[in-house]
């Protein structure tokens, strides 16, 4: 059984007060939740206070990207071993607007990942195709490319601690969300290229959807067999949006 995973990805949102007020709102409200594995992505100014307050709670805390570098004269960077020291659990690698704003591609997706477990981060890795992609029918070609390029060094043992968030493009932010089944079917495909690759410890990866999520949509997407959860992105900044995104269940 794969446990579901809601995580919040608050891009470059929230000073350090401002994160505060809205995980400790979000604390109380998911209090005594259970049976769904909760993650916050704060930028990383905020991720030393939003650590403190979740500590002990239901609430785990991701990053938002990682270098592939432990250390090292690298500025402007922050690494794997420094976010593993602060409390993270999870980072995000390959995000579609670091792949479209910051040169992100397959092959620095790979590195990063490769970092990321080597210092016992769970990464939440990326993938999904533009609306051009979509309407010229690349959408699978896209995502094997994805997968098969970005969790190259990624090794059996190590692929059940991976979480795979598929974001069609053109459906973050947009307000226009993919269909149930039109996500379950690129699930269906990505899980069958994990199988492909490891075998069947692909049945325990999460795959969760990213785009467009809310509360009016959580419980649709939940009910899709290969969706294990969410990645999302303007819903997460509120802490009552988020917490009924999370409680999907009650959403029916
Ligand atoms: P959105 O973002 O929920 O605002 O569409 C999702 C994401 O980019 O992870």
């Amino acid at each position: 059984m794969r446990m579901p995973f809601i995580a919040g990805n608050w891009k470059m949102h929230k000073t350090r007060q401002e994160a505060v007020e809205l995980v400790s709102a979000l604390k109380s409200l998911v209090a005594g939740v259970t049976g769904v594995e909760i993650a916050v992505a704060p930028p990383f100014t905020a991720l030393h206070a939003v650590a403190e307050v979740v500590e002990g709670s239901n609430i785990a805390l991701a990053a938002q990207n990682c270098f592939w570098e432990s250390e090292g004269a690298y500025t402007g960077e922050v690494s794997p071993r420094m976010l593993q020291e602060i409390g993270c659990r999870y980072v995000i690698i390959g995000h579609s607007e670091r792949r479209q704003y910051f040169g992100e591609t397959n092959a620095t997706v790979a590195k990063r990942l490769q970092a990321a477990l080597a210092h016992g981060l769970r990464p939440i890795c990326c993938v999904g195709e533009t609306l051009e992609e979509r309407e010229a029918n690349q959408t699978f070609a896209v995502i094997e490319t994805q997968i098969n390029e970005g969790l190259q060094p990624v090794a059996p043992q190590q692929v059940t601690e991976l979480v795979i968030a598929y974001e069609p493009v053109w459906a973050i932010g947009t307000g226009k969300t993919a269909t149930p089944a039109q996500a379950n079917e690129v699930h269906g495909f990505i899980r069958d290229l994990l199988r492909k690759r490891y075998g069947e410890r692909a049945e325990e990866v999460r795959i969760q959807y990213g785009g467009s999520v809310k509360p009016e949509n959580i419980a649709a997407l939940m009910a899709e067999s290969d969706i294990d959860g969410a990645l999302v992105g303007g819903a997460s900044l509120q802490a009552d949006s988020f917490a009924r995104i999370v409680q999907y269940d009650k959403e029916r």
